[in-house]
């Protein structure tokens, strides 16, 4: 199961990202705690997307196998890009006003977090992952 791209232009969109990850994690089985770190993690990055890129989109997409459950979060934008990507994902570095906490916190609460990141294209790759005891 795939959904579709929800555009990243309002704060609205943000609550509406949120919240699909949030209920497709509770429809796969996701305790309550991964729901809200899948959550935090979605807002982070969508806030980031309309906070240094303007607009963007948020892809959710439900990976999981006989073995474990897994939802994969594709954020991505065509803004200016990270500019130092060592220095965005130090704890505390804020190009803004932000608390410089949106990249590692969310790093640290996905299984799997990955940034591709140049002038006029930033993707951010994360995924929730929880292995299946059989
Ligand atoms: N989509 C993006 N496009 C361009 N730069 C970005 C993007 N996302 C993050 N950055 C850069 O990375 C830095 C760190 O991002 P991070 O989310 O960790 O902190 P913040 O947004 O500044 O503060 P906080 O998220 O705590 O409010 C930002 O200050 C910004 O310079
Ligand atoms: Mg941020």
């Amino acid at each position: 199961m795939s959904l579709e791209p929800i555009p990243i232009k309002t704060q609205n969109d943000i609550l509406i990202a949120r919240q699909h990850g949030r209920e497709l994690a509770s429809q796969l089985g996701f305790r309550l705690a991964d729901q809200t770190r899948l959550a935090t993690a979605i807002s982070e990055l969508t806030r980031n997307v309309i906070k240094y890129a303007g607009e963007g989109i948020c892809l959710i997409q439900n990976a999981s196998s006989r073995n474990q459950l897994k939802i994969i979060v594709v954020v991505e934008d065509w803004g200016s890009g990270i500019p130092n990507l060592e220095q965005a994902m130090r704890d505390g570095f804020s190009s803004g006003s932000g608390l410089g906490a949106g990249l590692p916190g969310t790093r640290r609460l996905m299984q799997e977090f990955n940034v591709e990141s140049e002038p006029g294209h930033t993707r951010i790759t994360i995924a929730l992952i929880r292995p299946l005891l059989a």
